[in-house]
């Protein structure tokens, strides 16, 4: 095992006319748990085929350590990868299946048995080791292919692509653990593809967000949610996502309409900016603080444990997390504080500055 690089990978299915993977120099570390997470087409699936051989980039070179492998096919990079739906010899039982990958490698007898009965064990495939695959309904065929791709000791990655779309909700949360238990175990290194933010946030060591082919961010769960260094990072996780509202930064200050919210922090020139605030950094107080905005209540949702209130900030939407047992009218004029620590500046989507507290809290 070692780390994979990517130096300068892209890729284009149209001859350069669009990119599908924008070049990108990248290294996913040995033995990390990593989740590629972004929306349907962003090139999560042609990031992955190019690490395990599947697709040649148009651009670029691969190294798995110190080893060239741009043009070494598939088989010879060592890769275990599980597809969104099940890849099984149907006719072959479940042990059968399991073992394939070892005999094929010509492992020792009983360590092809401990390895097919500790994966069996861990997806609770136990009961069904002696029947035939296509016996199986298909969300246990994909646990098995799952099984398949974790069954081997000394593969460079396993690449997992949406492993768990066709598996019932509810087992999707055991079987979520049971791969971070696994990789535990094992050390390998593990590419998790999905556009489930959740499944990202509550698998992974590491995040790593894709947008229109590039990364635009990535990190733990909680840098990525606490520090969104890019909007649509502060967009696609939380839920609901981050509130963004146009303002205004000049002679040191940041405006929202007539409120000042704070200073301005980095190197930023006076103009227009947009101020990224999640809905749990917002308070929301019938009285007039300084620094708040000056919003009109559109509707509260109860969701049990919290309500969300729903604002409109001159035709802007603001939405604040709020404890269950307060109470806002429809209708009624409130004022939102934005914490100084959970409220970011962008410029172009991208995170430019960050706000903090007017001091003697002086403000409009
Ligand atoms: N074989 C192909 N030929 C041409 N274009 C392709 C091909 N495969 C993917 N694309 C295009 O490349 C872009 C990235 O596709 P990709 O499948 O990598 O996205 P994805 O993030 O895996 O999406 P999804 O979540 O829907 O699986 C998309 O615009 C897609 O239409
Ligand atoms: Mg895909």
């Amino acid at each position: 095992m070692a780390d994979i690089r990517l130096e300068g990978v892209g890729h284009s299915y149209d001859g350069g006319r669009t990119w599908a993977l924008k070049p990108m120099t990248w290294t996913w570390r040995e033995a990390r748990a990593y989740a590629l997470l972004g929306p349907s087409g962003c090139g999560k699936t042609t990031l992955l085929n190019i690490v395990s051989g599947l697709l040649s980039p148009t651009v670029g070179r691969i190294w798995f350590g110190d080893r060239d492998v741009t043009s070494v096919p598939t088989a010879g990079r060592n890769i275990a990868q599980v597809f969104q739906f099940p890849v099984l010899y149907e006719q072959m039982s479940v042990y059968d299946n399991l073992a394939f990958p070892l005999r094929n490698r010509r492992y020792p007898k009983a360590e092809i048995d401990q390895r097919v009965r500790r994966v069996s064990q861990l997806l609770g495939l136990d009961e069904h080791l002696h029947r035939r695959s296509r016996r199986l309904d298909p969300g246990r065929q994909q646990i098995v292919s799952l099984g398949r791709g974790l069954v081997r000791s000394e593969v460079a990655a396993v690449l997992l692509d949406e492993p768990l779309t066709v598996i019932d909700p509810a087992l999707k949360w055991t079987l979520r653990s049971k791969l971070k238990e696994i990789h535990r175990d094992t050390g390998h290194t593990l590419i998790y593809v999905t556009h489930d933010q959740t499944e990202a946030l509550t698998f992974a060591d590491e995040v790593v967000v894709l947008k229109d082919g590039e990364v635009v961010q990535s990190g733990t769960p909680a840098e990525l949610f606490l520090s969104p260094a890019h909007e649509f990072v502060g967009h696609f996780i939380g839920s609901p996502g981050m509130n963004v509202l146009p303002a205004e930064v000049a002679g040191g200050l940041v405006r929202v309409g007539e409120a000042v919210i704070g200073r301005a922090v980095g190197e930023l020139p006076p103009g227009p900016v947009r101020v990224g605030v999640r809905p749990e950094f917002v308070r929301v107080s019938a009285a007039r603080e300084t620094p708040g905005v000056k919003a009109r209540v559109k509707g509260v949702d109860r969701m049990g444990a919290y309500h969300l209130v729903r604002a409109d900030v001159d035709g802007h939407d603001l939405v604040a997390k709020v404890d269950a047992g307060s109470h806002h009218t429809p209708g009624a004029v409130e004022f939102f504080h934005f914490a100084a620590d959970g409220a970011f500046l962008f410029r172009d989507e991208v995170r430019c500055g960050s706000i903090a507290p007017l001091e003697g809290g002086q403000g409009a």
